[in-house]
C-alpha cells in the first residue's frame, strides 16, 4: 500500500499542545474527537457548512472582484479574510480553510485553471503512462503560501475560539478531473482507466495519495485542529471497485496525519453504499460524513458497522431545502438534528453537499441559530418519529 512520500517529519504542534488551549471545550471538537460517544456532552451541537466561504456572501463577492480563485488562494491576506466572513456572519462552530482541492496539484506544478461556473480544468489530461510521468510529486516547500496563510488565519481565529478544518480532495476525486480534464457528469474515463489499467491507476491514485496527504500534513503542521477529506465524486462507483482501487490510496492521503493527532473527517456523495468502507479507512475515521440521501442515524450504523466502533456523523440538509419556506426549512433541520441525536456517537450539523451560490445568507443565519438553540428531540415529540427505520 502507498505511504506518504517521505517519512513523516517530527510534529511541530501535537494535540492538546498550549496553543489548542483555548480550543478544549469547541463543540465542534468534542464531538469531531468522540468524546459524546465516551459519554460527554457538548453544550450544543456544532454547525458549519461545507462551501459556507463563497460566492453565496456579498462580502466575499466583494473581496475576490479582479482576482481568479486560485491567485486568491496564493495570498495569504485574503485567504485569512475569505475563511472568517461566514465566521463573523454566522458564528458558525468551524471554519473551513479557503484553498481548493487542486491548489496542491497546482502547487506541484499541474497546469489547471478554475473556470466560474465550470470548475476545474487541467490543461493536460492525464490518460496514459507518458502523461502520467508528467505528474510531479510535490515538495512541502512548494506549499510555503498554504502554511503562511494557515498560520494567519488561525492567529486571526484565536479569539473567536473557532477550530480550523483543513481538508484536502481524496485521490478518486482528484483523479477524476486529471483523467477527465475537467468535470464530468457520468467519469466514464475514470472508470475505465481503472479497470482497463490497473497498475497505472493504482501508480496515479498513489501519486494522488502523496500529493493530498502533504496538503493535510501542511494544514494541521500550521496549526488546523482537524482535517477533512473530500471524496465528492466517488459515490459513482461500486462497493468491490471502491474497496479494491481507491479505499488504499484515501487510508493512505489520512495516514499523512495519523500521528498529529487530529480528528478525521471522510465525506463524498452518493456513498449510501460505501460508507461502511470510509468509514474503515486507515484503521477508522472519527467523523462520517452523509449526504442528504441517507438518514444520519442510518449512517452512523453503516458507520459503526464499518470501523468497529462508534463514529460520529456529519450533515446531511439538503441543501435544495434552503430555498423552501421556513416552515418546511425548520421542520427538516429538526429532522436532521432528532436522527443526529439517535445516531449516537455524536454529530455536527452540516448540509448534505455544499452551499449553492444561490443560497441566501439570512437563511444560513437562522439556521445556525435554529441548530444552537436545539436542546434534543425529548422536548419535541413531533420530531421523534421520522425517519430512520432500516
Ligand atoms: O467554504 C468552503 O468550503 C471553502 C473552501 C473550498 C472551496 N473548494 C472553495 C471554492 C473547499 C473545501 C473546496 C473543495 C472542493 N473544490 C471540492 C470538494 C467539495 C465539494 O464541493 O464536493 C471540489 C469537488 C472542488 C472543485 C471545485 N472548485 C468546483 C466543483 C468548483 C465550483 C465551480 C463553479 O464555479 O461552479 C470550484 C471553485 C471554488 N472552490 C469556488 C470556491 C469558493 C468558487 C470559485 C469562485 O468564487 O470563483
Amino acid at each position: 500500500m502507498p505511504g506518504p512520500a517521505d517519512a513523516p517529519a517530527a510534529p511541530t504542534t501535537a494535540p492538546g499542545a498550549p496553543h489548542e488551549e483555548h480550543l478544549r471545550d469547541a463543540p465542534y471538537l468534542l464531538v469531531a474527537r468522540g468524546d459524546v460517544a465516551r459519554g460527554l456532552r457538548p453544550a450544543r451541537t456544532p454547525v458549519w457548512f461545507m462551501r459556507q466561504a463563497g460566492r453565496s456572501l456579498p462580502e466575499y463577492r466583494a473581496v475576490r472582484e479582479g482576482t481568479t480563485m486560485l491567485e486568491s488562494c496564493r495570498r495569504p491576506e485574503l485567504v485569512a479574510e475569505i475563511t472568517l466572513q461566514p465566521v463573523r456572519r454566522y458564528g458558525v462552530d468551524a471554519a473551513i480553510f479557503y484553498s481548493d482541492i487542486v491548489v496542491p496539484l497546482e502547487a506541484a506544478g499541474v497546469g489547471v485553471e478554475i473556470v466560474p461556473g465550470t470548475g476545474p480544468v487541467i490543461a493536460e489530461p492525464v490518460r496514459t503512462r507518458a502523461d502520467l510521468d508528467r505528474v510531479p510529486e510535490l515538495a512541502p516547500e512548494q506549499l510555503q503560501h498554504v502554511t503562511d496563510a494557515v498560520r494567519l488565519t488561525v492567529e486571526q481565529l484565536r479569539a473567536t475560539g473557532t477550530p480550523l478544518i483543513g481538508f484536502a480532495g481524496a485521490p478518486f476525486t482528484l483523479a477524476s478531473y486529471l483523467v477527465e480534464g475537467g468535470p464530468s457528469r457520468d467519469l466514464l474515463r475514470t472508470k475505465a482507466l481503472m479497470h482497463a489499467d490497473p497498475q497505472l491507476w493504482h501508480d496515479l491514485a498513489a501519486r494522488l495519495a502523496r500529493i493530498a496527504g502533504a496538503f493535510l500534513r501542511a494544514q494541521v503542521l500550521a496549526g488546523a485542529s482537524a482535517v477533512q477529506l473530500f471524496d465528492s465524486w466517488v459515490g459513482s462507483l461500486s462497493l468491490a471497485d471502491y474497496e479494491r482501487h481507491v479505499a488504499p490510496h484515501s487510508a493512505a492521503a489520512l495516514s499523512a496525519v495519523a500521528d498529529l493527532g487530529v480528528p478525521r473527517t471522510h465525506f463524498g456523495t452518493g456513498t449510501g453504499e460505501l460508507l461502511g468502507a470510509m468509514a474503515a479507512v486507515d484503521g477508522g475515521v472519527d467523523v462520517l460524513g452523509v449526504d442528504f440521501r441517507v438518514p444520519l442515524d442510518v449512517g452512523a450504523a453503516r458507520g459503526r458497522a464499518g470501523a468497529g466502533r462508534p463514529v460520529a456523523v456529519q450533515g446531511n440538509l439538503d441543501p435544495a431545502l434552503l430555498s423552501a419556506p421556513w416552515d418546511v426549512l425548520r421542520g427538516e433541520v429538526h429532522r436532521v438534528l432528532a436522527a443526529g441525536e439517535r445516531a449516537g456517537a455524536g454529530h455536527v450539523f452540516n448540509l448534505g453537499h455544499g452551499v449553492p451560490p444561490s443560497a441566501d445568507p439570512g437563511v444560513l443565519a437562522r439556521v445556525v441559530d435554529e441548530v444552537h438553540a436545539w436542546r434534543g428531540a425529548g422536548d419535541r415529540a413531533d420530531d421523534r418519529a421520522g425517519d430512520g427505520a432500516e
